[in-house]
């Protein structure tokens, strides 16, 4: 499915965890003795949550982690194939990289995640410099992998090696028992699912992935219970196609009633949900949890049946807006976003037209917008021709975002003097005397400090501005506490 959001800067991982230890299998307890490990991921947020496990597998070994490129003994890029463009950036990046790597002979580069799966060749191929090729389900044996590669340095003291590449996917690897090492903060994300089973056919996801599987509830507690331990206010629950979660008798409406019984997690969200498998009775559960945020991420793609059946979504627009109908029903306030992908072969301009006509009839309050990219190995790549020219995907796109930006102004506007409750997240990009934070429909909000404020607080904030993305205002607390 790939339908979590994919961000399009790399997230420097090193910004997020602390060298701490963690429990990771015992295998080769020191072997990293000191050595620094600088993890920078690219796309969706799974990736972020993997880039935290593998810190956690390493720093369990004996590794710790680099603040800066610069000081690094292995570099390890984490990858998305979701789309061209997050593909070519990588090439750039890892081309970058190597200069390090000549200038400080003994690092190791690796290249992990969807795209070591996907283009392990032509990584091989074109980036004879990479050290290691890592899929998503290998990443317990980094440790092993870089001690094969020492040993293959000791050996023989050449510049260039064959690289070490494993690749293999795992229907049963949920990484049970390992503890992410994660950003100390205010919001951790736990991954309950890995893979994906619906291959929609524009999708590379299912072959990165590899098969959908659900992560054993008594480890997503074990996590959640950990975090709240740890200070933590708000977890994310991560999958491909989140809410179809299972594991034996335990579906995702159980999963979130039981993870929202646990003091101390003040919020909970998730991300992404699949529409087919949205069900009544996770309609209610989201309605009656307060501790669940009332915002969904959820992905339409297109609002033509045709281009629907053709990408294998599963549903009918028709059915689609029904359940926008039965959420907003059973949650009045319910920000809803969603992705499209325009272009996508065989749209026409009245296919991409209903889509532009959905977008006003629903009113998104966000979408991540895509022109279609053809990926290899993909039910359309081999069987249905990217027949709509580069430049209309290109017009169509421009057209939409203009519009998406117009609603996301509106939505943004009546916000304005409204109190809203904001989760302080951490310092403003702009301002270190600002904080911002996400309101429960995921807003984001920025304010100036006051004292006797901090990260992980939720504060009423009442709002004097609005721009199509951010609510900016102050905190007013003579009003009622959250
Ligand atoms: N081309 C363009 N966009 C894509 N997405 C997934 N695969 C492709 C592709 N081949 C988009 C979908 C998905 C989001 C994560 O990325 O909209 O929901």
């Amino acid at each position: 499915m790939g339908q979590l959001q994919i961000a399009d800067a790399p997230i420097n991982l090193i910004d997020l965890i602390e060298n701490k230890k963690a429990t990771g299998g015992d295998a080769l307890p020191e072997a990293g003795n000191g050595r620094k490990v600088y993890i920078e991921t690219y796309g969706c947020q799974m990736n972020v949550a993997d880039s935290e496990l593998m810190g956690g597998i390493l720093l369990s070994h004996g590794y710790t982690i680099a603040r800066t490129v610069e000081e690094a003994d292995v570099i390890l890029v984490n990858t998305c194939a979701v789309r061209e463009k997050a593909e070519d950036r990588v090439f750039g990046r890892v081309a970058t990289l190597n200069g390090y790597k000549n200038r400080k002979p003994g690092v190791v580069i690796g290249v992990t995640g969807c795209m070591a799966e996907h283009l392990r060749d032509k990584i091989t191929d074109q980036a004879p410099y990479v050290d290691m090729v890592i899929g998503p389900d290998a990443y317990r044996r980094l440790p092993q992998m870089l001690a094969d590669k020492d040993q293959q340095e000791a050996k023989d003291k050449k510049d260039e090696h064959d690289p070490i590449i494993d690749v293999r996917l795992d229907r049963r690897e949920t990484y049970e028992g390992i503890t992410p090492v994660r950003e100390e903060g205010v919001t951790g994300w736990i991954t309950i699912q890995r893979g994906c089973d619906k291959f929609c056919t524009f999708c590379i996801v299912p072959y990165t992935r590899g098969r959908e599987r659900g992560v054993a509830p008594r480890e997503i507690l074990r996590q959640a219970r950990a975090l709240a331990e740890a200070g933590y206010k708000e977890v994310t629950l991560l999958g491909q196609t989140v809410n179809s979660y299972k594991y034996e008798g335990v579906d995702f409406a159980d999963l979130l009633t039981a993870v929202a019984q646990i003091d101390g997690i003040e919020r909970i969200r998730f991300t992404s949900p699949y529409p087919v498998d949205f069900t009544p009775k996770l309609i209610e559960t989201m309605a009656r949890e307060d501790k669940i945020c009332k915002y969904i991420h959820f992905p339409v793609q297109s609002a033509s049946n045709e281009v629907l059946k053709v990408m294998r979504r599963g549903y009918t627009i028709e059915e689609f807006r029904q359940l926008v109908v039965d959420m907003r029903a059973a949650m009045p306030d319910l920000a809803i976003s969603t992705d499209i992908i325009v272009g996508f072969p065989g749209e026409s301009d009245e296919d991409f037209q209903a889509t532009m006509d959905l977008m006003r009839e629903i009113r998104f309050d966000f979408a991540y917008m895509f022109k279609y990219s053809e990926r290899e190995g993909t039910f359309a790549h081999k069987r249905i021709p990217d027949d709509v020219p580069e430049a209309v995907k290109g017009a169509r796109l421009k057209e939409m975002i203009a519009m998406q930006e117009g609603i996301c102004a509106e939505i943004m506007k009546p916000h304005i003097g409204k109190l809203v409750h904001v989760l302080i997240q951490g310092n403003s990009r702009k301002s270190d005397d600002d904080w911002v934070g996400r309101t429960d429909t995921f807003k984001t909000a920025i304010f100036p400090k006051v004292e006797g404020t901090e990260p992980g607080q939720i504060v009423p904030v009442r709002v004097l501005k609005a721009t199509s993305h951010t609510l900016v205002g102050e905190i007013e607390w003579n009003c009622s506490k959250p």
